[in-house]
């Protein structure tokens, strides 16, 4: 049987930000709290589409794999903010990079996203369906932020990031891999004012993150440290054979007590969150890449990364690097230039909430 080797990595980061001084324009709160008990100093708002950050993200990790959009058989997305449904995101990503006839689908389990869809993937190339993929996890969780609330306001941000995975003999890529949804307290953390659940000929207003963040805070931490305590017993790894700790981007204090209770060293983490705050699914993909470019994941790296979210999804992977870890080309795609400032971006999203 096949592996599934990422052979590509790559990522878009909006330019416009928005610091926690500037968010305490909009709400009341300030840098010190959302510093302590988040972690998150800046976020980014896109200017873009979620389809293009997808693409930009797509791209840049195909030029890292030296290969082109006709080379691939699935370009799968894990979003909970696609650009558009019918059609789906993921087939105008597909045109956008020249995947022509490829296989094009979007995935939603929120934050867990882009754990997800590593394994339906991934499970594919190993049986042999396909041999090479796709996945990026894209999102603007900034649109459906709610700017008259602070407890949601301060906390998500827009990004995007991809792999190219390819058939490979070499073993590596996701070896083992635990995915679910723990569904009794759904409700707990969801997003209001959105789906075909409303009477659209009604006024709906915006929409809003609603969450428990004490009760999620809780849950995170326990569900992602079981789950990679199973991942590790279906890899047949101990802890200390883990080089590089890569966690969904949710709370700095959740992924303090996840590395806690892993008993796993700081310099072993890879940790962005004070600079893009929550992009749900794309937090992964983004910090994945990261890792590769700041030297912390090395050839035949064993990764851990673990995540959770609405639904209440959740996901923990155990992932063998492969012997590279410099790109085949360097990545030729950018975002057009934005003229605005990140408060500019979101000035009307703000009027209109706090009217509403
Ligand atoms: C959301 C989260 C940061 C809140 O941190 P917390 O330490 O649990 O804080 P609490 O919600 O208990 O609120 C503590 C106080 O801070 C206040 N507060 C909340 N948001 C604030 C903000 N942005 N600025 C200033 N004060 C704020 C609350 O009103 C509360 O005040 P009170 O004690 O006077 O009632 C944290 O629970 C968390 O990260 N949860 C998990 C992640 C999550 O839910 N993500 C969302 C979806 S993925």
């Amino acid at each position: 049987m096949k592996y599934a080797q990422i052979t590509g990595w790559g990522k878009c980061i909006p330019p416009a930000s928005i610091t926690n001084d500037e968010i305490s324009q909009i709400v009341e709160t300030n840098d010190e709290w959302i510093s302590t008990r988040t972690g998150i100093r800046a976020r980014r708002v896109s200017h873009v589409s979620t389809a293009e950050l997808a693409t930009v993200a797509a791209q840049n990790a195909l030029d890292c794999a030296g290969l082109e959009g006709k080379d691939v058989d699935l370009v799968l997305l894990a979003t909970c903010t696609p650009s558009t449904m019918v059609a789906n995101t993921a087939s105008l990503v597909q045109k956008n990079i020249g995947a022509v006839g490829a296989a094009a689908c979007d995935t939603n389990a929120a934050c867990s996203g882009f754990l997800y869809a590593m394994q339906l993937a991934t499970a594919q190339i190993r049986t042999g369906m396909i041999k090479r993929a796709v996945v990026i996890a894209a999102e603007r969780m900034t649109w459906y932020v709610n700017w008259a609330k602070r407890d949601s306001a301060v906390l998500f941000g827009d990004g995007a990031g991809a792999v190219v995975l390819e058939a490979s003999d070499e073993p590596s890529g996701l070896l083992a891999s635990k995915i679910g949804c723990d569904t009794e307290d759904r409700n707990i953390l969801h997003i209001a004012n959105c789906g075909t659940d409303l009477n659209k000929y009604e006024p709906i207003g915006p929409s809003d993150l609603m969450f428990e963040g004490r009760e999620i805070f809780k849950r995170a931490v326990k569900g992602m440290s079981q789950a990679c305590d199973d991942v590790l017993s279906q890899a047949q790894l101990s802890l200390e054979d883990i080089d590089v700790l890569v966690p969904h981007q949710a709370n700095l204090r959740i992924i303090q007590a996840i590395q806690q209770k892993l008993n796993i060293e700081d310099e072993k983490v890879m940790v962005n969150i004070d600079k893009y705050g929550n992009t749900s699914a794309a937090t992964i993909a983004i910090a994945l890449c990261e890792a590769v470019e700041n030297g912390l994941i090395k050839p035949e790296s064993n990764i851990m990364s673990a995540a959770f979210g609405a639904g209440l999804t959740w996901a923990a992977s155990y992932i063998k690097w492969g012997t590279r870890v410099t790109p085949i080309n360097p990545p030729s795609a950018s975002l057009p230039p934005c003229d605005k400032t990140g408060l500019e971006l979101i000035a009307h999203s703000v009027a209109a909430c706090k009217e509403a």
